[in-house]
């Protein structure tokens, strides 16, 4: 598989594959939001591709402080998925965490997708039994999802 940063043409295909993926999408997915996410994490969104088919998507992102994983998805049909490619592409993004100097990166995981949650225990994640998570929406009139429980 060929890892290579997103860009904007990708849009619609990678778009395409997160809805493949089942993940929640809104108004923080639209192509503009997706520019503005590029422009502040340009070394951490990643795409990968086999025979120029777009088949990998995570968006990696670093604040300053923490480093975030976001939207990992990979194609569904059985000839991609469970072949190494969300790890593969997973390895390539902590590489560029580790050469940006980023101590700890955490994500999201839906508590109803336990492979999910498999899939990073086994690639050396931990889940976190001291934290809880806290939102909180500045523009509620902004701000919608495909799925109204799940607002990450
Ligand atoms: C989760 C996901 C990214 C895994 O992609 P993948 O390329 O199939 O994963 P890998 O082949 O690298 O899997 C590595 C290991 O993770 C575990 N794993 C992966 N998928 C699993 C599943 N569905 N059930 C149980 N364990 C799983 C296995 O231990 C696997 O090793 P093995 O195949 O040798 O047993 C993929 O299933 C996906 O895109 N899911 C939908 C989108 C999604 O939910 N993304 C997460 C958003 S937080």
């Amino acid at each position: 598989m060929n890892i290579r940063p997103y860009k904007a043409s990708d849009y619609s295909k990678v778009y395409q594959l997160w809805e493949l993926g089942h993940l929640t999408l809104g108004s923080s997915d639209t192509f503009k939001s997706i520019e503005r996410f590029t422009q502040m994490n340009p070394s951490f969104f990643l795409v990968g591709e086999i025979d120029n088919q777009l088949i990998a998507v995570v968006m990696g992102a670093f604040d300053g402080r923490r480093g975030y994983v976001h939207h990992l998805a990979i194609h569904p049909d059985p000839k991609y998925r469970r072949h190494g490619y969300a790890t593969m592409i997973m390895q390539e993004l902590h590489h560029r965490f580790q050469t940006h100097g980023v101590e700890k990166v955490h994500l999201f995981v839906e508590r109803n997708t336990p492979e999910v949650m498999e899939f990073y225990e086994k690639i050396g994640w931990f889940i976190r039994t001291d934290l809880q998570m806290m939102s909180y929406i500045p523009d509620s009139d902004a701000y919608h999802t495909s799925k109204t429980s799940s607002k990450t």
